[in-house]
């Protein structure tokens, strides 16, 4: 059945879990991402960015993710818009039956030049005016994620880079994160603590103090009613990049975040994890296997199957540490 984000995340904040929030933007990620959650019986957030939305479309999104609710009635469902650029954009995604929107309004709309305080809170209120009136959840961000992994994508700490800015000036300042929720009203808020999008977020395997845990912690005890996303999630696992390498790819030797740092998220309010770059490599893998091992094979399916089935492994794992399984 389909849940907006805040019944979802209210659910898992009462049974102190955490719930992963995996991009879709095909039918095969569809399938391979409900065939976990069906097996751990776990509530699931299926999220599409605009990207995913220019590639499927919205229709098919949304008819395919119907498909998927239908044949697992009993898995709650969220279809989630991740990083919407601006309010048309996420009423958009509304108009086409997503119950749950974010509205990041860190970034101006070219996406990439971080925004004033007030631009943010100004978007972001009247998403969630909109949003609420017709029963659709919001997620807001407050930070500076990206600028963690300026230039090469590989700053871990942003004084590597030119022109770096502070530890303060990325992470989320809690008293400003009380202002904004208060201003905004979001159900959801995702905070800047030291992690960024993509495979190259760490240069080397990341100590106990590579987030700002601190961070989590004093947004959640001044806000303790919001739930708190981790975005840029993936922990990169050694496994997949060893299988993605072992068939002709190229990654170089990269880190993510750490699962027991989540599990540490998700004793201090985290409700949602993003994960999507984890979710690529264990497809692309299994890909990049068949194609090497059988040269001769072209049926896509026999490309898919294994890839999907790499993905379910992953996406179960997942359910099971951060506490979700189970709870559908
Ligand atoms: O944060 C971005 C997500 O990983 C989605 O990536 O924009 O390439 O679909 P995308
Ligand atoms: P990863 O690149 O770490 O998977 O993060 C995905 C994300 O934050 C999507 O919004
Ligand atoms: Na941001
Ligand atoms: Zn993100």
């Amino acid at each position: 059945a389909f849940v907006t984000l805040r019944q979802l995340l209210d659910h898992a904040a009462e049974r102190g879990y955490g719930v992963p929030a995996f991009n879709i933007n095909n039918m095969e990620q569809l399938l391979a991402i409900m065939q976990a959650a069906a097996k751990t019986k776990s509530p699931v957030i299926l999220q599409a960015s605009r990207g995913a939305r220019a590639y499927a479309g919205d229709l098919m999104l949304r008819a395919m993710v119907e498909a998927a609710a239908a044949t697992w009635p009993d898995i709650p469902v969220c279809l989630h818009l991740d990083h919407g650029d601006r309010p048309a954009t996420c009423l958009s995604a509304i108009q086409h039956g997503f119950t749950s929107v974010m509205m990041d309004g860190s970034l101006r709309e070219d996406g990439k030049t971080p925004a004033d305080y007030d631009y943010n809170v100004a978007v972001t209120a009247k998403v969630t005016e909109l949003a609420h009136a017709v029963g659709v959840s919001v997620e807001g961000e407050l930070g500076c994620l990206g600028s963690l992994e300026s230039g090469t994508g590989e700053q871990e700490d942003g004084h590597g880079a030119e022109g770096a800015l502070s530890r303060e000036q990325l992470l989320t300042d809690p008293a400003q994160a009380r202002d904004f929720v208060a201003r905004t009203g979001v159900d959801a808020l995702a905070v800047a603590i030291g992690t960024s999008h993509g495979a190259y977020k760490f240069t080397r395997e990341p100590s106990g103090d590579i987030l700002a845990m601190e961070v989590v912690r004093a947004i959640h005890a001044l806000l303790p009613n919001t739930h708190l996303v981790m975005h840029g999630s993936s922990s990169v696992p050694q496994d997949l990049q060893d299988i993605f390498n072992a068939h002709g790819g190229r990654m170089p030797q990269t880190w993510g975040v750490p699962v027991a740092e989540i599990q540490e998220g998700i004793r201090h309010g985290v409700r949602k994890i993003n994960i999507d770059t984890d979710c690529r490599i264990a497809m692309a893998g299994q890909l990049r296997r068949v194609a090497q091992e059988k040269p001769g094979e072209f049926d896509p399916r026999a490309f898919m199957k294994p890839a999907m089935a790499a993905l379910t492994a992953l996406c179960a794992r997942r359910f099971e540490e951060f506490g979700t399984a189970g709870q559908a």
